[in-house]
């Protein structure tokens, strides 16, 4: 894994990770379009507006914005030039924390080849290694066994369920609250 210092490009073996910019907004449409049945059940609800050119070109200034200040690293993850997913690292809190949130999805027609696992492991690497954080959580669906198994094989932990922590379609549902320390993440696969 390679990296410029202010994290808009990260690369590895198979993937890149950029901080987009709207030349990416066609292509996150498309992306979105044909996996909104796939990523929805397991995010926050996608609004019809998501669909549309605008929503993009405007989330690409918002995308940039939190990057600049520090406040978040959301990546468009590509594979041969092509979105085949994101990453994000969010919720960043400095002071006394010195913490993060992460967030991450796939097309789903790129999923099984350990994809994810990849980009996952070069934005932990980012967070604790430039940014020099010392925690990164992660929360998933109780039922959501691949986002789990991302996870594990990351080297996260499980802390505990938090109860009712998201709506989906409607039904407040528990999560599993998951949590890797810099002392613990070992660069790569556990
Ligand atoms: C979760 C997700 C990103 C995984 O992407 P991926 O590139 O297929 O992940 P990887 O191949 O790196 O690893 C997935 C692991 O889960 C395992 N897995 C997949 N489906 C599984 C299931 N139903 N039950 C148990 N394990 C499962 C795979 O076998 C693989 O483990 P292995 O490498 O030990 O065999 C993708 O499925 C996705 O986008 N899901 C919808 C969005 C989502 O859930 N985002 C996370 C919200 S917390």
């Amino acid at each position: 894994m390679s990296a410029d210092r202010d994290g808009s490009q990260l690369k590895t073996e198979r993937l890149d990770l950029v901080i987009g910019g709207s030349e990416l907004a066609a292509q996150m449409l498309a992306y979105h379009t044909r996996n909104r049945a796939h990523l929805e059940p397991w995010g926050p609800p996608m609004p019809e507006s998501l669909f549309t050119m605008d929503w993009w070109e405007r989330s690409a200034e918002r995308v940039h914005e939190e990057w600049q200040a520090g406040r978040a690293y959301r990546w468009t993850v590509l594979e041969g030039g092509g979105v085949v997913g994101t990453v994000a690292l969010f919720g960043i809190r400095r002071l006394h924390w010195q913490s993060c949130e992460l967030g991450f999805g796939l097309d789903a027609a790129r999923q099984g080849r350990g994809l994810m696992t990849e980009a996952v492991g070069a934005a932990l690497a980012y967070a604790f290694d430039d940014l020099a954080l010392h925690r990164v959580s992660a929360t998933h669906r109780v039922d959501n066994l691949a986002s789990r198994r991302v996870l594990d094989r990351l080297g996260f932990v499980e802390e505990g369920i938090i109860r009712e922590h998201a709506i989906a379609h409607g039904e407040w549902r528990d999560q599993v609250s998951m949590g890797l320390l810099a002392t613990e993440f070992g660069g790569g696969l556990s």
